[in-house]
């Protein structure tokens, strides 16, 4: 289902071979949900409290399997799995259309759905998806917006750049390196923000109660990375 244009939708696909490969052979709903980068352990679906009878929305959902567990092991009244890649909504419909009409695939732009949905979710979550993708000015003020009054957002974003570097000190993006569908060499902005220019975004979209907390890789490596878990609540 598509609900707003895609900002990705004149543009090259930016994630078409993102999780292919294990599409092709692994079909199932995940029987756990994690937040971390490496997607071994730590917090689970707990810190997105009771879902029951509540609307959701997972920003940069990708194959929707975060998504896909809420679905099938707590009772939400449904999950937007919003993606703005059509590969990735592709994969998350074949995955998971099962799942419909409680777990509902949207290829659109986060910002752009978000705008054009004020007051509509009780909690809007996202694991390493548009909040790091998106400009988090533009993003949070949006999801500020689309959260009923005391609605949850949670985050997980990276608290350094991938094999250690360190996250920026201002509202700052990178250009990292990404291919095109055909293979092609290109970049796409990241945003890896310390928690204290979190803290602030968070503060002038209007959330509250906000906490960031660090959950240090459990593993060293050049590929391993600290995780943020960002919490605030739209101002009841
Ligand atoms: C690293 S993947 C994470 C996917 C998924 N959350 C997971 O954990 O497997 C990032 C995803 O965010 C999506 N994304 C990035 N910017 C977006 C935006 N502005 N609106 C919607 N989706 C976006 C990308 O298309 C991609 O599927």
């Amino acid at each position: 289902m598509k609900t707003t244009s895609p900002a990705q939708g004149a543009e090259p696909d930016l994630w078409h071979h993102y999780g292919r490969s294990r599409a092709d052979t692994d079909r199932t709903v995940p029987d756990s949900f994690s937040w971390v980068w490496a997607q071994d352990g730590g917090p689970g679906a707990e810190v997105l409290g009771d879902l029951t009878d509540l609307v959701v929305a997972d920003l940069g959902a990708g194959a929707a399997r975060h998504a896909a567990h809420l679905v099938a092991h707590q009772a939400p009244a449904r999950v937007d799995a919003i993606d703005a890649s059509s590969a990735q909504h592709a994969m998350a419909c074949s995955l998971y259309g099962c799942l419909a009409p409680r777990l509902r695939p949207l290829h659109a732009d986060a910002i752009e759905h978000l705008d054009a949905h004020p007051d509509e979710y009780d909690v809007l979550y996202s694991v390493f998806g548009s909040l790091c993708f998106a400009d988090p000015r533009r993003l949070l003020s949006v999801a500020a917006r689309a959260l009923r009054p005391g609605g949850l957002l949670v985050a997980s974003t990276l608290g350094c750049y991938v094999g250690g570097a360190p996250a920026e000190p201002d509202v700052r993006h990178a250009d990292i390196p990404a291919r095109t569908s055909d293979g092609t060499p290109t970049t796409m902005r990241r945003w890896v923000l310390q928690e204290h220019v979190w803290t602030k975004l968070l503060d002038e979209a209007g959330f509250t109660e906000i906490s960031i907390d660090r959950l240090p890789s459990a593993t060293s490596g050049s590929r391993s990375a600290d995780t943020l878990l960002v919490r605030a609540c739209r101002q009841g």
